[in-house]
C-alpha cells in the first residue's frame, strides 16, 4: 500500500474544545481526497496539523512517510498548501509575488523567473501576471494562491476550500487547474464545505462531523448506499405527512430535512410520487411541492449526519 497521508488517532483540542476527536485517513498516492463537512467541523484544523502548522494534541500523522510532529521539514519539502483565505499581497504584481513565493522555497535563483511563467500559465493568470494583486478578481488572486501553492512542484497538494467565494466561472476554472494538476501525478488533498465540488473532482471523500469521520468512500459508493432515488416533499405538515407514508412499502427510509421538507428515499420513485400524492389527499395534507432525483452527497451527508449541509455562499 502506497499511503501518502495517514492519521492515526489524529487528536486536537483547544482549551477545553475538542476540535477533532480522533481521526483515522489513509489517503494513496494519486488520490483526489476530499475531506467534507460543515462550518467548524475541522477541516481547516485537520489541514494545519497535517502541513505541520499547529502540533497535534494526540495520536500520529504522517506525509510521504515523514511524521509531522517529529519530521517537519521533511514534510513541508513535499506539499504545497493553498490556505482558505486569500493570502494579502499588496501592491506587487502577480509575477513578483509568484517570484518572492519561489525565493521562500529556497529554489535555486536562476530557476525562478522560468518557474513562475510556469505556474502562472498553469492557472490560467499569465496574461495578467504583469499586474498589480490589488487590481485582481476574487477568483484571480485564488488562481494566484494556486500557483503559489504549485511552485515547487510538490507531492502533496493540500487545498483549503479552493473555490470559496467565487462565482461559478471561476469554480469551473479552479477546478479544471486542480484536475490538471491531478493527471500531472501529484496527490490532492482538499477540504470543501461544497459537496458538489467534491463529487466533481474527488474520488474518495471523508466527511466529518463534530471532528470525527461520519462516514469515507468514493463519491460514487457512498451515493448507491443511500439508495436509489430521493423524493423531496416540501408540506406544511411534516410530521403527519411523515407518519402517513412511513409504513409503506416502498419507502427505504425518511429524513426530516430543514424548512419542513421530507426527504424520502425509495427504490423506484415512478411508484412513489404518485403514492404521496395519493396519501396527500386521503389524508387532506397539502403538499406544496415534490421532486425527485439520484441521491447526491448531500443525500450522503444527511442520512449520515440527519443534518443538511447547507452551503452557505454556494455560487450555483
Ligand atoms: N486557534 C483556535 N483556537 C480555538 N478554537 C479553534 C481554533 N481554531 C479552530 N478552532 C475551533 O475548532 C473547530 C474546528 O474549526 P475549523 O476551522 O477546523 O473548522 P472548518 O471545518 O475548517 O470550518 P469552515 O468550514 O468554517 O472552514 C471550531 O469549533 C473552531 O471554533
Ligand atoms: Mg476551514
Amino acid at each position: 500500500m502506497s499511503a501518502v497521508i495517514e492519521t492515526l488517532g489524529l487528536r486536537k483540542v483547544f482549551g477545553d474544545h475538542v476540535a477533532i476527536e480522533s481521526l483515522d485517513l489513509n489517503i494513496e498516492r494519486g488520490d483526489v481526497f476530499g475531506l467534507l463537512g460543515p462550518n467548524g467541523a475541522g477541516k481547516t484544523t485537520t489541514i494545519r496539523m497535517l502541513t505541520t502548522l499547529l502540533a497535534p494534541s494526540g495520536g500520529a500523522a504522517r506525509v510521504c512517510g515523514f511524521d509531522v510532529a517529529t519530521q517537519p521539514s521533511e514534510v513541508r519539502r513535499r506539499i504545497g498548501y493553498v490556505m482558505q483565505t486569500v493570502a494579502y499581497r499588496g501592491l506587487l504584481t502577480g509575477r513578483e509575488c509568484v517570484e518572492i513565493e519561489a525565493a521562500l522555497y529556497h529554489l535555486p535563483r536562476r530557476d525562478i523567473p522560468l518557474r513562475a511563467e510556469v505556474v502562472l500559465e498553469a492557472v490560467g493568470m499569465l496574461p495578467h501576471a504583469d499586474r498589480r494583486w490589488t487590481t485582481y478578481s476574487g477568483g484571480m488572486k485564488k488562481r494566484l494562491d494556486l500557483a503559489c501553492g504549485l511552485l515547487h512542484w510538490p507531492e502533496v497538494l493540500v487545498l483549503d476550500e479552493p473555490s470559496l467565494g467565487l462565482d461559478v466561472q471561476s469554480r469551473h476554472n479552479v477546478w479544471g487547474y486542480i484536475r490538471d494538476r491531478h493527471v500531472g501525478g501529484a496527490t490532492v488533498l482538499l477540504a470543501t464545505n461544497y459537496l458538489d465540488e467534491a463529487d466533481r473532482l474527488c474520488n474518495k471523500v471523508a466527511i466529518i462531523d463534530r471532528g470525527s469521520v461520519v462516514v469515507q468512500g468514493s463519491p460514487s459508493e457512498l451515493k448507491r448506499a443511500v439508495g436509489a432515488e430521493v423524493v423531496q416533499v416540501s408540506t406544511g405538515e411534516p410530521e403527519r405527512l411523515r407518519r402517513a407514508i412511513e409504513a409503506e412499502r416502498w419507502v427505504k427510509k425518511i429524513i426530516a430535512g430543514e424548512h419542513g421538507d421530507l426527504h424520502v428515499y425509495v427504490e423506484d420513485a415512478s411508484i412513489a410520487l404518485p403514492a404521496v400524492m395519493r396519501l396527500g389527499l386521503e389524508h387532506g395534507i397539502n403538499l406544496k411541492r415534490m421532486t425527485y432525483s439520484q441521491p447526491s452527497l448531500d443525500d450522503v451527508f444527511l442520512l449520515h449526519t440527519g443534518r443538511e449541509l447547507r452551503e452557505v455562499g454556494a455560487a450555483s
